[in-house]
């Protein structure tokens, strides 16, 4: 089983991504955690650059970048680990390049979505989880975490708009793959409608 999970920064990706772990566990299963940019060691690198480059880097460039990770961080970790009937759980994949590079860069995202599919050979979650969060409470979230905005985290609201409008649309589009949830409600909330969703809720 491959989940991913997707939303903006600070919309508690990672909190759900260690109560999803934990419960999994619990209940027998191996669980593999990845996640986009720099999942690999080779991803490390590219993370570094993505992420923190100070030059200006070229709409084209940057998501070809994420592509490169991503390809990498399938190939070795993501399938070999479903191969071997682990449940993989990553933070962001696909949906973060066609929300971020297509609707917050402005490029093609069909283009931007089938670079991914080249780069992944069509490896497609069995479930997205899209975090949904007003990219104004975002901001004000992750400011509280007094923690330094990367190159996209410190992108004007605008952006962060674009970003929010395509994961809504993409889920609309893909109701069968994606599940939405207002990042807002309690965690514990967030985890059991995920669980249930899955169709393993005891
Ligand atoms: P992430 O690791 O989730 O951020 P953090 O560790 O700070 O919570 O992602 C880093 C940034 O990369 C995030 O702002 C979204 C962006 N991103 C893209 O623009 N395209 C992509 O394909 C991916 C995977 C991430």
């Amino acid at each position: 089983m491959f989940i991913t999970l997707e939303g903006g920064d600070g919309t508690g990706k990672s909190t759900q991504i260690a109560l999803l772990q934990e419960w999994f566990e619990s209940h027998g299963r191996e669980v593999v955690r990845t996640f986009e940019p720099g999942g690999s060691e080779f991803g490390k690198e590219i993370r570094e650059i993505v992420l923190h480059s100070r030059g200006h880097i070229e709409p084209r460039s940057e998501a070809l970048l994420y592509a490169a990770d991503r390809a990498h961080n399938i190939a070795t970790n993501v399938r070999p680990a479903l191969e071997r009937g682990a449940v993989v759980i990553q933070d962001r994949y696909i949906d973060s390049s066609v929300a971020y590079q297509g609707a917050g860069r402005v490029l093609d995202p069909i283009e931007i979505r089938d670079l991914s599919m080249w780069a992944t050979e069509g490896l497609v979650p069995d479930l997205t989880v899209v975090l949904d969060l007003d990219p104004e409470v975002s901001r004000e979230r992750l400011l509280a975490e007094k923690k330094k905005f990367d190159r996209l985290e410190s992108q004007e609201l605008d952006f962060h708009v674009r970003v929010r409008e395509s994961y809504l649309a993409m889920a609309a589009a893909e109701p069968d793959r994606f599940l939405v949830i207002d990042a807002t409600l309690d965690r514990l909330e967030i985890r059991d409608r995920i669980i249930n969703r899955i169709g393993l809720a005891e």
